[in-house]
């Protein structure tokens, strides 16, 4: 059984008192993800000096590229890399695995801070079931391969999930993983929980707007000031908790809510939580980590109109809406050891539980 749209919508149904118009934007803390379908984008060295000019300490790559890499070594960015599903099968054997990490990541180690390799994304949404029962044996022996390599302090192994991993999500205590999958969760899990390594999963609520724009409120997925739920298990009250997550600010005339006013608002309420250093109810001390998709609007990635256009920046460095993130983007590239100066050493947690049905699960499994 799948996710309803209901159950999309009760995950995110929270209370949320938006703390005043006084809460300053700092993007400190704050994810991105740096996609790069596109063929107008600045080179990795200007956008470089771009993210520290905002102060954004952890990005995602959804692959190694080096240029990306190296533009920035010396810096105290974080970097996520992905290892993409085509490459599953192969990294299930340990030689392969081994010769991926001393190709793609040890050239950029130490100087570039990469801290987690995501191995495979949204493998349960595909219906290969091939992808499916290689997911554990590849991260398994991508993490045998960095425990050889002295590096499994470094850098940690994952992947991440969409939410129809999910049979149920409403209350947050009676969430479960869909059945059919258990056998490869349960196992997941463990393993997580072997190596200390996060769970993230990606949260479009975008999508469930799209989907029935009459039947779902928009402040509901927007993060407005809305009536919120408690856990009628627990009593807890939960608020939002989601991985790699956006808006589309502009899309196709059949793509409901796709425009400029609703990405900011939903991207700078995000925000604002991030900044915060919000927990769950079960665990309120501990920071969820947020990467919002995506830093660039990408003109050649295929689909809807909307697919092209989830950036918070258009290529030039221009904020495609003003939710008070103001960076600069060099007209030259600076080498990446020129430009490494002011950067404070932002160590956030490791362990972020990003969905609170999930994390209730993992909690108490
Ligand atoms: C970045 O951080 C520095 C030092 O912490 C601070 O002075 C500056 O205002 C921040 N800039 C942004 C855009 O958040
Ligand atoms: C998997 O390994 C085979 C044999 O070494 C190689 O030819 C192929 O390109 C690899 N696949 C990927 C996606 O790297």
């Amino acid at each position: 059984m799948g996710l309803s749209i209901t159950n999309v919508l009760k995950l995110f149904l929270f209370l949320f008192t938006l703390s005043g118009s006084a809460v300053q934007i700092l993007s400190d803390g704050v994810g991105i993800n740096y996609g790069q379908i596109a063929n107008n984008l600045p080179s990795p060295a200007r956008v470089s000096v771009m993210l520290r000019s905002l102060n954004i300490s952890r990005v995602k790559l959804y692959d190694t590229d080096p240029n990306v890499l190296y533009a920035f070594s010396n810096t105290d960015v974080d970097f996520i890399v992905g290892l993409g599903n085509e490459y599953l099968e192969n990294m299930t054997d340990p030689i392969k695995a081994q010769s991926w990490i001393q190709q793609r990541l040890q050239p950029h180690l130490p100087q570039t801070r990469i801290t987690s390799i995501l191995v495979g994304n949204e493998v349960f949404k595909s219906n290969d079931a091939k992808l499916y029962s290689n997911l554990l044996p590849a991260m398994q022996s991508v993490y045998r391969a960095l425990v050889g390599l002295g590096l499994e302090k470094q850098v940690t192994v994952t992947t991440a999930h969409s939410l129809d991993i999910l049979a149920n999500s409403y209350p947050p205590s009676a969430g479960t993983f869909r059945e059919d999958l258990a056998v490869y969760i349960q196992p997941l899990l463990d393993f997580h929980a072997q190596i200390k390594s996060p769970f993230l999963v990606n949260a479009y609520p975008y999508f469930a707007y799209k989907d029935s724009p009459n039947e779902v409120s928009l402040d509901y997925v927007l993060f407005q000031p809305n009536q919120g739920t408690t856990d009628p298990n627990t009593n807890l009250k939960y608020d939002n908790m989601i991985s790699e997550t956006g808006w589309p600010s502009k899309g196709d005339a059949d793509e409901a809510g796709a425009t400029p006013e609703n990405a900011e608002l939903y991207n700078g309420n995000l925000l604002k939580k991030i900044v915060q250093r919000q927990g769950t109810p079960g665990k309120p001390s501990v920071p969820v980590d947020i990467y919002v998709f995506a830093l660039f609007n990408e003109n050649l990635k295929p689909g809807p109109a909307s697919e092209r256009n989830y950036g918070l920046f258009y290529p030039n460095g221009n904020p495609v809406y003003n939710i008070g993130l103001q960076g600069h983007l060099p007209e030259i590239a600076i080498s990446p050891s020129s430009s490494s100066s002011s950067f404070k050493i932002n160590i956030l947690p490791l362990f972020s539980l990003l969905i609170c049905a999930v994390a209730y699960l993992l909690i108490c499994a």
